[in-house]
Parts: C-alpha cells; sequence; structure tokens
C-alpha cells in the first residue's frame, strides 16, 4: 500500500472557504517553512507527544532505505510545544505534497503562547499508514538516523536542526533531546576511533 496521502488530503476541506488558518509545525515545519506566512507564533497542542516513528522515503531517506521523521502519537496529558503559522488555504496543494508520506490533515485546539486559544490544522502520520515505523530504542533511533539520507539532505540534519530549534522555543522534549545526545556522542566516539587509529598508524 502506498503512503502518498495527497489524494485524501484534498478531500479535507473543512478550511478551504476559510480566508486564513492556523497551522501547526511540530517538526520540519518549524525549521524549514518552505510556503508563503502571514504571520508566526509559538504555540502547543495537547494530548499529543513528538516521536520520530514515521518513516521518510522521500525527504530524509529513500525508498530501499527510509529515514526516520516525527510524527505525533495520542498520550494524554501531554503538551506539544511547536509553531503556528498563519497561512492561507492555497499553500494547502504546496504542504500537502510535501507531507505526502502518510501525514494527513487534522483540525486541531491550538494554544498561543499568550494563552489565546483557535481551532487550527496539524498534519499527523497516523501508526496505521504504510511509512509508519513505530516505536524503538532512543539509541537505535540514533543509529537509524544517522545512516540514513534523502533528496532533502541527511537524516541527522533534520534530527539536529528540530533539536536546535527546540531549544530556541523552550521546548522540553526528553526524546528529541535523548535521541540527539546518542547521535552526537556517536558521532564523537568515531572521531576519537578514527583519532586513535590514525595515531596507531602513524
Ligand atoms: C510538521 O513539521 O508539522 C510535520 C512533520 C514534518 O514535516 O517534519
Amino acid at each position: 500500500m502506498s503512503p502518498d496521502t495527497t489524494a485524501q488530503n484534498k478531500s479535507m476541506t473543512h478550511f478551504d472557504q476559510h480566508q486564513e488558518v492556523w497551522l501547526f509545525g511540530y517538526g520540519s515545519l518549524i525549521f524549514r517553512p518552505d510556503f508563503p506566512f502571514l504571520a508566526r507564533r509559538p504555540a502547543c497542542i495537547t494530548g499529543w507527544a513528538r516521536r520520530f516513528w514515521q518513516g521518510s522515503h522521500d525527504h530524509r531517506g529513500t525508498l530501499e532505505r527510509p529515514g526516520r521523521v516525527v510524527t505525533l502519537v495520542p498520550q494524554a496529558g501531554t503538551r506539544c510545544l511547536g509553531m503556528a503559522f498563519l497561512v492561507t488555504p492555497e499553500v494547502f496543494a504546496h504542504l500537502d505534497f510535501r507531507e505526502k508520506n502518510g501525514y494527513l490533515r487534522f483540525r486541531t485546539p491550538l494554544t498561543f503562547d499568550d494563552g489565546d486559544t483557535c481551532e487550527g490544522l496539524v498534519y499527523i502520520a497516523t501508526e496505521d499508514n504504510a511509512a509508519f515505523l513505530g516505536p524503538a530504542p532512543e539509541a537505535a533511533i540514533a543509529r537509524h538516523i544517522a545512516s540514513a539520507a534523502g533528496p532533502s539532505g541527511p537524516n541527522s540534519e533534520y534530527l539536529l536542526r528540530l533539536a536546535e530549534a527546540l531549544r530556541e522555543l523552550g521546548a522540553e522534549d526528553e526524546h528529541v533531546f535523548a535521541i540527539e545526545h546518542h547521535l552526537l556522542r556517536a558521532s564523537t566516539e568515531d572521531v576519537d576511533g578514527r583519532g586513535k587509529d590514525s595515531v596507531a598508524s602513524s
């Protein structure tokens, strides 16, 4: 089964007549907003946790070697901090294409950093999509990410830029930061290992 969700998203017409819509971004939409937007504000949604459980065949991996990117999974009481972008419905076509590897548009209540609320839109790759990889130990996810790359660049860049953006937002995301820690530690060990080899062989 193909994970391509473009057609399904096209039939989600709820916001089509709206002049403006708040789009909640929690992954690459935060650090790579390649679409026009009218405003952006830190915001959160409740009841969802960010997880590196979605496969990426088109951006940070390939069909043969998918990368790992984030989606949201239901978790009662959890607050997911991200960035909300005010967009016009014309950008949905671009977003649907960008998020086509398993992500569906959902309506969601959003809370902005000043406490204001509204109904917005979020792309979520649910666990029944064909590209869903599911849970794995964080160290294993870090190793997977270290070895993957796709047309949008290395999977590690996605992780590191997301972690940096979350730190700037003041988000506490143990899952993302733990994977970042494993990745950085492994790359330091690699450099140290190579260092020892080159000393030994000189
Ligand atoms: C998002 O950023 O909101 C969706 C997931 C992604 O594109 O990384």
